[in-house]
Order: C-alpha cells, then sequence, then structure tokens
C-alpha cells in the first residue's frame, strides 16, 4: 500500500491532519508495514529529558520488511544495480530474491562467529554491494551498524570502534577510486593497534596484498561458505537501536546519532516516495556514500523498504572523464538523480560539453541535499540535466533528523530556486530569535527549530544521553533545534542559510572546527589553532586556520603541508585545511576567549568593517592577520 501524495491541495490536507492528529496520521503509514506485535501506543514523548518512544512495545524485523515482503511479489526485480568504478568491469544486479539469500546466508555466518542482537558492528567499507548486504545482515540479527566512511583515518576508525564498544569490523582488502587503488584493510589494522575487536571479515574487493591475522581475520566469502541461504528474522522492538551514525558537532568530538527501528523505518519509506514520486519499476540513483546519513536513507533503507531499485556507484564524478554520472544515468535509463551541490558545481566547471553525447532522457525528478544549492548551480541542474523539465528537489535535513524534512514532492510543490520549499507532513518548523521567540508569520529570519517529534527523528547520542540535551534540547526550551539559520519568506517558503554554530559544511560533509583544531593541535610545533570556514566556489565551505606555531627552523610551506598531514592522519583527508595563515597572536578578548566573528570577516576578504574590537586584548592582531591573510 502507498501513501503517496499526488497533489498539492492533497499535500496540504496531508500537512494538515499530521498536525492535528499525529498520531492517527502516523499509525495510518505505519500500518502498511510488517509487524510481529503491533503497538500498544503510537507515542510517548518529552523533549525535555529528551525521551521519545515511537510505536510502543511493537515488535518488527525491518529487514522482514525490504526482504520477505517484497519476495514473493517482486522478486525477480533488481533491488541493487552496482555501478563500479572502472566502467570496463561488469557490474552487479542483484534482485530482491537474491537479496534475500545473501544477507540471509551473510547473517548466519555473523552469528556463527558469535556475533548477535545488541552487538555493535563496524562497517568500514567502499561503495560494494556487499556493504549494503552487511548492514541489512546485522539488522536482521539485531546488531548494530556503525558505518564508517572509508575515507576517515584509523584514528577517527579507532576512536568509532571504542566509542561504541564494537565487536566486530567488517571491511575490505582495497578500494578502487577514480585511477587509485587505496588501502582498507591495513587503515584498519592501524586502527586495531589502539583498539580491539573479536572478529574482522574483508571483502576481496582489489586483491592487493594484505595481513590477515589467525582467529580474529576472515574472508568475506570463506566465512560464508557452509551456510544456509534463510533463516528467521530475530523479533525486535520497535525503539531497539537500529544504527549509531558518527558526525560532527560543534564542540568535542564526533558523537553517534543513534536511530531506532521503528521510526526510522517507517520515515525514510515515507519521505522516498513523497519527495521523489517514486514510481514502482522506477530506477533511483542517490551518489552519496553510505558512510553518510543519505546513503543510510536514500542507497539503501528508502528505497528498498518501497522495492525499488537502487543505483550504487562505486566511484568519483569524473573517472575516467566528467561525462560519467551522465553514462551512468543513460545507461541505467535512471529516474530520480539525487546528489549534493558541490558534485554539481565540480561537473558545472567542465562546462557542457561533456554531457552533449548523452540523451538523459530517462530523468523525471533531480535532487539536492547536504548543503545550501546557489541559485547558479540550481539553474545549470536544471537547465543541463534536467533539460528544464525536471523538477528539483531541494532537500534539507540532518543525519540527526533520519530523513528529509524540508523540501518539494517532486512535480507537486511549485518550485523556487535554492528553497527547500515547505515542511513535509509532521514536521512542525518554528523560526526563533535569538532570545527565544517564536517569530510568527511570514518575511522573517532565525534559528530553525522543531516543535513536535517525528518518527525518524535522533533518540540519543551513545553513550552520552546529556550531550543529545545539551546539544539538540537545551537551547530552546520543548524544541528541538537543528544548528541551522533560516528564513521564511513572503510566500510561507523556507529557505536555509547554513549553520549558525562552529560546524562547517565542506561539500556537504559536517566538521566541528574544535575537532579540526584539535588535529592540528597534534602537530608537535603548534602552539595554537583557530578554524573557520569561509565561501569556496566548489566546497560550499571551505577551511580555514589560523595557526600560532615554533616556526623555528621550519618554513613555512613545510609546516603547512605537515600540518595538512597531520589533519590527514587524525581525521581524513577530506577535513584538511584548505588555506593555512601561520600568525603570532589570534584576537582574544579580554577573557581569553577567540573572537571567531573576526576571524570569519578576514578569511571571507571582508576586511571593511572588523566590528566592535574594542574588547580585544591585543587589537594589533588583526592588522597583522589581514597582512598576512591567504
Ligand atoms: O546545515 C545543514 C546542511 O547540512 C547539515 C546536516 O549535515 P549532515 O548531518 O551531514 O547531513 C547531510 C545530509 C542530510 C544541516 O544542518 N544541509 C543539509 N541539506 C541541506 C543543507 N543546507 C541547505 N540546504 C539543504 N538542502
Amino acid at each position: 500500500m502507498s501513501n503517496r501524495i499526488h497533489t498539492l491541495s492533497g499535500y496540504f490536507h496531508e500537512y494538515q491532519k499530521s498536525v492535528t492528529e499525529p498520531e492517527k496520521f502516523w499509525a495510518r503509514i505505519a500500518d502498511s508495514f510488517h509487524w510481529k506485535k503491533r503497538w500498544d501506543k503510537v507515542l510517548e514523548w518529552d523533549f525535555e529529558s529528551p525521551d521519545i518512544k515511537w510505536f510502543v512495545n511493537a515488535k518488527l524485523n525491518i529487514t522482514e520488511n525490504i526482504l520477505e515482503r517484497h519476495l514473493y511479489t517482486i522478486g525477480d526485480r533488481p533491488a541493487i544495480i552496482w555501478e563500479p568504478n572502472d566502467p570496463s568491469e561488469e557490474g552487479r544486479t542483484i534482485t530482491y530474491r537474491e537479496l534475500y539469500h545473501e544477507v540471509c546466508r551473510f547473517s548466519n555466518a555473523l552469528k556463527s562467529k558469535g556475533i548477535g542482537k545488541g552487538d555493535k558492528v563496524i562497517i568500514y567499507m567502499p561503495m560494494i554491494p556487499e556493504a549494503a548486504v552487511a548492514m541489512l545482515a546485522c539488522a536482521r540479527i539485531g546488531a548494530i551498524h556503525s558505518v564508517v566512511f572509508a575515507g576517515f583515518s584509523s584514528t577517527a576508525l579507532s576512536d568509532r570502534v571504542n566509542d561504541c564498544g564494537a565487536k566486530a569490523i567488517l571491511t575490505s582488502d582495497g578500494n578502487f577510486r577514480g585511477n587509485k587503488k587505496i588501502p582498507v584493510k591495513e587503515v584498519v589494522d592501524t586502527a586495531l593497534e589502539n583498539c580491539t575487536v573479536e572478529t574482522v571479515i574483508v571483502v576481496k574487493r582489489t586483491g592487493q596484498e594484505i595481513d590477515m591475522l589467525d582467529g580474529r581475520d576472515y574472508w568475506w566469502h570463506e566465512v560464508i561458505e557452509g551456510h544456509e541461504d534463510n533463516n528467521v528474522a530475530e523479533e525486535m522492538d520497535s525503539e531497539d537501536m537500529l544504527f549509531i551514525l558518527y558526525t560532527s558537532g560543534s564542540t568535542g568530538k564526533p558523537k553517534g546519532v543513534v536511530h531506532t527501528i521503528g521510526g526510522y523505518m517507517i520515515y525514510t519509506k515515507y519521505t522516498f516516495e513523497n519527495v521523489f514520486q517514486y514510481s514502482q519499476g522506477d530506477v533511483f540513483w542517490c551518489t552519496a556514500d553510505i558512510g553518510w546519513v543519505t546513503g543510510h536513507s536514500y542507497i539503501v533503507y528508502g528505497p528498498l523498504l518501497a522495492g525499488g531499485t537502487t543505483v550504487m556507484y562505486e566511484g568519483v564524478p569524473t573517472y575516467p572523464d566528467a561525462g560519467r554520472f551522465w553514462a551512468v544515468i543513460d545507461k541505467y535509463r535512471v529516474n530520480q538523480f539525487y546528489t549534493a551541490p558541490t558534485a554539481i558545481r565540480a561537473l558545472q566547471a567542465f562546462g557542457t560539453e561533456p554531457i552533449q553525447q548523452y540523451k538523459l532522457e530517462s530523468l523525471k525528478v533531480l535532487g539536492s541535499v547536504g548543503e545550501p544549492i546557489n541559485e547558479e548551480a540550481w539553474h545549470w541542474y536544471h537547465t543541463h540535466i534536467g533539460k528544464s523539465k525536471c523538477p528539483i528537489v531541494d532537500t534539507w535535513w540532518q543525519t540527526e533528523t533520519g530523513g528529509i524534512m524540508i523540501s518539494p514532492l517532486a512535480g507537486i510543490t511549485p518550485t523556487k530556486p535554492a528553497y527547500a520549499t515547505l515542511p513535509l507532513p509532521g514536521i512542525q518548523l518554528f523560526v526563533m530569535d535569538a532570545d527565544g521567540n517564536k517569530l510568527v508569520g511570514n518575511s522573517v529570519e532565525g534559528n530553525l527549530c522543531i516543535g513536535f517529534p517525528w518518527p525518524g527523528m535522533i533518540r540519543t547520542t551513545y553513550g552520552d544521553h546529556d550531550r543529545c540535551k545539551q546539544t539538540y534540547f537545551s537551547t530552546y526550551k520543548g524544541m528541538y533545534f537543528t544548528g541551522d539559520g533560516v528564513k521564511r519568506d513572503h510566500d510561507g517558503y523556507y529557505r536555509i542559510l547554513g549553520r549558525v554554530d562552529d560546524v562547517i559544511n565542506v561539500s556537504g560533509h559536517r566538521f566541528g572546527t574544535a575537532e579540526v583544531e584539535n588535529a592540528i593541535n597534534e602537530h608537535p610545533l603548534v602552539l595554537e589553532s583557530a578554524v573557520v570556514g569561509y565561501p569556496h566556489e566548489v566546497k560550499g565551505q571551505g577551511i580555514y586556520a589560523y595557526v600560532i606555531c615554533d616556526m623555528t627552523n621550519r618554513t613555512e610551506a613545510n609546516l603547512t603541508n605537515e600540518i595538512k598531514e597531520s589533519v590527514t592522519k587524525i581525521i581524513g583527508p577530506i577535513a584538511k585545511p584548505d588555506k593555512i595563515q601561520i600568525v603570532s597572536g589570534l584576537p582574544k578578548t579580554r577573557s581569553g576567549k577567540i573572537m571567531r566573528r573576526i576571524l570569519r570577516k578576514v578569511a571571507e576578504g571582508n576586511l571593511d568593517n572588523m566590528g566592535d574590537t574594542s574588547t580585544l586584548l591585543d587589537p594589533e592582531v588583526v592588522e597583522e592577520i589581514i597582512k598576512g591573510r591567504k
């Protein structure tokens, strides 16, 4: 049964119902899923604690809603179409029936290694079908997966293993990315010098030489041998954890965002079908990596819960050339294409020549996610990729929200470039001023909050519930605070203005300024650093680091490189600062607080008005910083 909205008046009608009778609304959606036992109550909530429960005491297994549910109806339909990095290598199409058997077989193998309900399993894998099989196999036996983006460093990996107390790591020997062969198992081995797991299972992908530790490391193809390709899915509670996904905040180390089974399940399917207007038989392609929430919700769970066909691409947008995305769209006749503004801007830089030889006629819907899309990129996407006939859905959401929150419904909601437009049913938005007042009416700007629970929302931050409370539920009483600034225009349409906290969004990836500073400070010659974001043509935001360091026997060039290496080692290459300025001091208030406002202005090149600098301890520092600007 589909809960798809078909008209604009239908949207307003559903939205109204979702606000006036939210429990009835979501119960109706949940009724279209398979539950082993129905709920006693739809919702229990308190934003103070916070304590949120959807479908109280209901029992289910999410994989039954993906596998068994589709086995006898659409068993032969492609569930996953996998496109390898190298276009001359043959891809793979996995039907729902094959997926059922692969997931069952691998979940049996996991059980034989002593992994079961409640155990944490880290997935550190490239974009290969086994990554999706691994996620579903965990869910099938009640293990909690935590996917770590395979571009993160060994330090980032071991931090996550330790934080969640993982029992196993699922990985690969290596990773093909463009013309590079990247070691993956080697990174796992280095990580395991600082953490312990009982089991490591390795997919053979590149065939490169790797070390295997006896009694701990097993090949995927060997470990599945002899196991049955069916089983009965574990009975789980609706509020049991489905996964932990680490994401950066404005303070401290990345935190483990926890999502639970029942609510996440219905929210990802509902939003997938409605936002993209997905029809049975369509081919959907989301270019994200499964290491991010977009990959979780819109490569794996949303499309597969909907019985859809999801494309998974191993490589990068520009390999072997800048026409690769368009080639893949034509090859599989992709109907809905979902990517990030940073990818659009990077491809836009190659002009329209790489698009010319492709028809792109299968496309019906284009999607954007991860960061604000600038109007120029929006128009380019609309004109050259969508041939002016495909609606663009600019989808705003977060790791914490589980699924899309503000977005047009494709072809239904009139769009406006750079606007995420209207909230989805069930999402009660508030624009707040700095003093905690609700800004009512249209043409207002403030901080974006959500005043009522939705099924896909964060339940806690793993191992530190107080952090969840402090980060999201304390700034505005009784509200979930998103960390984003927003404008509600004269039409009541929402435009996301970007983060209002110390989070930088680089190519759609989140980093906390403190997290990058800590990595820079690991360099033995660095005394202090301050990091800010600045507008970057392709990445949206770039990372600008001001660093005080001991320059004895060092040139600026080699220090800068070493600092970049330090960040690569501690976080990963994606967090490398774009610009590093060596300074002798940082602008600080008398109480010792760094005035980031000034640093941001210098990084942006906005030098005319530095604002009030009278409270600075040493105003001359500002002059020096301006002179040495990169
Ligand atoms: O600032 C918003 C931005 O990305 C942040 C969430 O990042 P993450 O948890 O990594 O999830 C990214 C994918 C869902 C938000 O707080 N953001 C995400 N989508 C948009 C956006 N900013 C503007 N427009 C969007 N469509």
